[in-house]
């Protein structure tokens, strides 16, 4: 089996591996990939950018590839999947329509309401005035929310009635684009964060091991949000009752909704919740991919082939798929970033160490973010440059055993917080199943 992996950061590198540990898959084809993608034995990039359908759909012809299976949310905005899907191409990700379940917020909380989903209380604005309007009749913490895709920045948890209006006449100032041309003003939501990655085939829906990362960039979850500060699974704040709680009031009503609007929807649901302190889940947001670092710590952990899951997904066979199997283990995942992260940083920085860390421990492995493979060797791209990524018997251990490797990787400035998993450390993972 073959296949193309779509996308460039620590997620896709982490699909590509998973699929490649399997003996039935003889290749994968990375666009763009990255440097770990190169360096994966298996594994070959083409350069190419991650939204250029006729050229992805060319190189699944010509390559007789099994499927594609795409990793960010941009080009399925866009309608890769649709174009790929015209070409007879097996495709893993959902279509431009489905795929709005991200890209507007607007359309996901409507979507929401049909179903009777449990999420924040919100309403939906057009223009500055009436939001404004509407803010000062609210209580603060307020959620402000550009409508569509803003790179992670579209998105403002204001504990001041001033703070709001600065973030609503941001989005309405064009900063955003056309993703601010809507805003969402929602109830904020107290509780801890949890990560449900659910795989579809537009009839069945099953969750992933549930994660938690680490969004804000500073430690003692400080400071502004980042893509990510590093991730564990499977977390004990959703233990198996609530993640069937999630599956029965969330994934499947939310399904259910999506075929509804006659929307086949095959690929990652990603449920974003909040477990509120009355113990309840609630929608925070959905994504349409996988989520990054979480992949990068639930990925390790996943026994059943993932090739077996995507093809029963693109087969529309997933209630045949028997139960995902996974290992009896805790796992978690640090990000090293670049200094300066999420503002400015640094590129072309040189990495050194990886592949001694990973020599040492099988229980480690390095998925590279932001990386090249150039002729003086493994250079830095980006902000979030390497997930490390390690599994144990409990959370301690597997923290002990990411922040030895982290130790042992240098360059120059790199950034990393030194509290990955402060909730779970000393637990064991108690044996979430999914
Ligand atoms: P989003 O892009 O919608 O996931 O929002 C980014 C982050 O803002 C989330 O991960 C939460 O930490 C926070 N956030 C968004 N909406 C809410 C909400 N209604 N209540 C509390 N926090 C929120
Ligand atoms: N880790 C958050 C996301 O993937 O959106």
């Amino acid at each position: 089996m073959k296949a193309i992996v779509v996308g460039s950061g620590g997620r896709e590198h982490a699909l590509a591996w998973k699929l490649l540990r399997s003996p039935q898959v003889t290749e994968v084809v990375c666009i763009p990939g990255n440097g770990g993608t190169a360096l994966l034995a298996g594994c070959r990039n083409v350069a190419m950018a991650d939204t250029e359908a006729d050229g992805i759909a060319r190189c699944a012809l010509v390559n007789n590839m099994s499927f594609v299976l795409v990793g960010p949310e941009q080009p399925l905005a866009e309608g890769l999947a649709d174009a790929l899907k015209a070409q007879g191409i097996k495709v893993f990700g959902p279509s431009k329509a489905g795929a709005q379940i991200e890209a507007s917020k607007a359309w996901a909380k409507a979507l929401m309401a049909e179903a009777k989903v449990p999420t924040a209380a919100a309403a939906v604005f057009t223009d500055a005035e009436r939001a404004i309007a509407h803010l000062q009749q609210q209580s603060t913490p307020i959620v402000v929310k550009a409508d569509g895709l803003a790179a992670g920045k579209g998105v403002t948890v204001a504990s001041t009635v001033d703070e709001a209006i600065a973030a609503i006449q941001t989005a309405f100032s064009g900063q955003f684009g056309a993703a601010g041309e809507r805003v969402v003003i929602e109830e904020f939501l107290q509780g801890q964060e949890v990560s449900v990655l659910a795989v579809t085939d537009g009839q069945t829906i099953r969750p992933l091991l549930p994660a938690q990362d680490h969004k804000q960039v500073g430690e003692g979850d400080t400071g502004p949000n980042t893509g990510g500060m590093g991730a564990y699974a499977p977390t004990p704040v959703m233990p198996t009752e609530l993640l069937n709680r999630v599956q029965i009031e969330i994934l499947e009503p939310t399904l259910k909704a999506l075929q509804a609007r006659g929307i086949d929807y095959c690929g990652v649901l990603y449920a974003g919740l909040i477990v509120t302190p009355a113990g309840d889940p609630k929608v925070i947001e959905f994504n349409c991919r996988f989520g990054d670092p979480e992949t990068q710590a639930v990925l390790p952990l996943l026994e059943t082939p993932l090739e077996d899951i995507v093809m029963a997904c693109c087969e529309k066979k997933l209630d045949r798929l028997p139960p995902f199997s996974w290992k009896n283990a805790a796992s978690a995942c640090v990000v090293m970033a670049a200094e300066g992260y999420p503002g400015p940083c640094k590129k072309g920085l040189s990495i050194d160490g990886i592949a001694n860390v990973e020599a040492d421990d099988a229980d480690v492995v390095v998925f590279h973010a932001g990386t090249r493979l150039s002729q003086e060797g493994l250079m830095s791209t980006g902000g979030r440059v390497l997930g490390v990524s390690a599994i144990a018997p409990d959370f301690s251990a597997a923290l002990a055993k990411a922040y030895r490797a982290v130790d042992n990787i240098q360059f120059p400035g790199s950034y990393y917080r030194r509290d990955i998993g402060h909730r779970v450390k000393g637990i064991t993972h108690q044996g979430i199943t999914s």
